[in-house]
């Protein structure tokens, strides 16, 4: 029987993350694995794969069109889809094969195998008909979260499918229907659509990205239309059949519509059947997330969890963040995340990217705000790009002019908006952003234009 300070289940990013943190501050650390890969859903078949289809979807939509518009004619452009699938899995196998050699460098332990507590103390790990007890001080639950799905579909993994599998489709489905307009709902979207699908999103409310800035999720349903997307909303899925070598989605109160491949992406629930929590005495809470204190510990002292698992904005790096403040304060007694500075970035085209509170959720608190604005099209990096659709739209405190939120719509706004998760951090100012030099010819210069529209001093638009 081995006895570790800690163990941690699950080598997502906030499992690895946690194990070598805590290695780094001497703790004697086993990560359990019960995939071959390690990395979790975000580096195997989440965050990482779908960028590099989403990166490799783009070169090909720029080379089979936009490109023209440059005077660059590329002829007989033809898509390799099976080489465009192995250049994502090349991705993903070297970032994988790199959370070992990180965890052989920090001296982690890793397990194989699916991890089930006895009793508080001492997990069981079970892998390929053996089984080994592991004990340990405290354990750390990093198991992440699943695809949820709808009464009345299963997916099959062939014609009705999760992100998983979209991940892989061997062929470009002539028509994908996908159900929900979140996330993962809008980025594989935009692949297929790219790749040369018809894609027909089903969403339930009538909005998309429920959650973001409605004002900026109008404008990328818009900037979606003009690419080709369609939108049913108000569309409550309620089952599927198949119709020969189609599947028949069935909507209440409306007419029913055929697809080669349907996606479910409807949200993800929490991972934690296999867990043995009961044995443990581990209780959840809503939605059966575990429950945790502001330490990340449930209500057994010596076990703690993080990550989607215990819910909130269901984010790789919200995971590590949470990683780290856990391992951190077990040892040192200290270990922090700031939730209002976690940003979220959807990696469609153009990109959306937000942080802190969005124009509603400052409504709906009573918080007096300004608004400065500032569009693409006025920024000569845009202009000389190409790439001139979306805005920044920048909320500032009526009275302290404390930055409240950024919402992106445009070019690289996931890279922008790092910009504006640090002057939250330091609780900057519009004005801090907008008497800040940036650099010309930049993208990011349509931040500032934005922080200075705060105060209606803009200077290009
Ligand atoms: P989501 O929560 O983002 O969106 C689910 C959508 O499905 C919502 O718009 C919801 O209204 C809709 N929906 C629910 N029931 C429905 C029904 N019966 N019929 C039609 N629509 C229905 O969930 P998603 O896209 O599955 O992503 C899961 C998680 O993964 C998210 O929490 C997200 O944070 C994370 N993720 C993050 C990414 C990123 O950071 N770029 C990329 C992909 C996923």
């Amino acid at each position: 029987m081995s006895q570790y300070d800690l163990l941690i289940i699950g080598a997502g990013p906030g499992g690895y993350v946690a194990a070598i943190r805590a290695a780094q501050l001497g703790l004697k650390v086993a990560c359990v694995e019960k995939e071959k890969a390690l990395g979790g859903t975000c580096l195997r078949v989440g965050c990482i794969p779908s960028k590099a289809l989403l990166d490799s979807s783009e070169l090909y939509e720029k080379a089979t069109g936009s490109m023209k518009d440059r005077g660059i004619i590329a002829k007989s452009v033809e898509l390799d889809l099976s080489k465009m699938l192995s250049h994502k899995d090349r991705v993903v196998t070297g970032l994988t094969m790199g959370v070992e050699s990180l965890f052989k460098k920090n001296k982690v332990t890793r397990l194989i195998g699916t991890a089930r507590f006895t009793n508080p103390n001492t997990v069981v790990v079970e892998h390929d008909g053996k089984s080994e007890e592991v004990t340990a001080k405290n354990f750390l639950i990093a198991t992440g979260s699943v695809p949820s799905s709808l009464p009345g579909i299963e997916p099959d993994g062939v014609n009705v499918v999760t992100s998983t599998e979209a991940l892989a489709f061997t062929e470009v489905p002539k028509k994908l229907v996908v159900i929900g307009a979140g996330y993962i709902g809008l980025e594989m979207s935009t692949v297929w659509r790219r790749l040369g699908s018809e894609v027909v999103v089903l969403e339930f409310l009538d909005r998309i990205l429920p959650g973001m800035d409605t004002e900026i999720a109008a404008e990328a349903k818009k900037l979606f239309e003009k690419q080709g997307l369609v939108f049913n909303l108000g569309c409550k899925v309620t089952g599927t059949k198949m119709a020969g070598k189609q599947v028949e989605v069935m909507i209440e109160g409306k007419d029913s519509i055929k697809a080669d491949k349907v996606l479910m992406s409807v949200g993800r629930k929490p991972a934690t059947d296999q867990l043995g929590l009961d044995a443990a005495g581990v209780t959840l809470g809503q939605r059966n997330f575990i429950t945790v204190n502001a330490h990340y510990q449930t209500n057994v002292p010596n076990i703690y969890a993080i990550g989607d698992v215990i819910g909130g904005a269901m984010l790789a790096h919200k995971a590590e963040e949470e990683g780290i403040a856990c391992v951190e304060h077990i040892v040192t007694g200290y270990g922090h995340v700031n939730y209002n500075a976690i940003p979220a970035v959807v990696y469609t085209s153009p990109e959306i990217a937000t942080v802190g509170k969005t124009e509603d959720q400052l409504k709906t608190e009573g918080v007096p705000y300004k608004t400065g604005y500032f569009p693409f099209m006025a920024n000569g990096r845009a202009k000389a790009m190409g790439t001139t659709e979306g805005k920044i739209k920048f909320l500032a405190h009526a009275e302290t002019d404390r930055v409240l939120g950024v919402h992106i719509i445009g070019p690289h706004a996931g890279d922008l908006i790092a910009e504006v998760v640090l002057a939250i951090e330091f609780s900057a100012s519009s004005e801090d952003i907008a008497r800040t030099c940036h650099a010309h010819p930049t993208l990011a210069e349509a931040l500032k234009e934005a922080a200075m529209a705060v105060e209606k001093r803009a200077i290009h638009f």
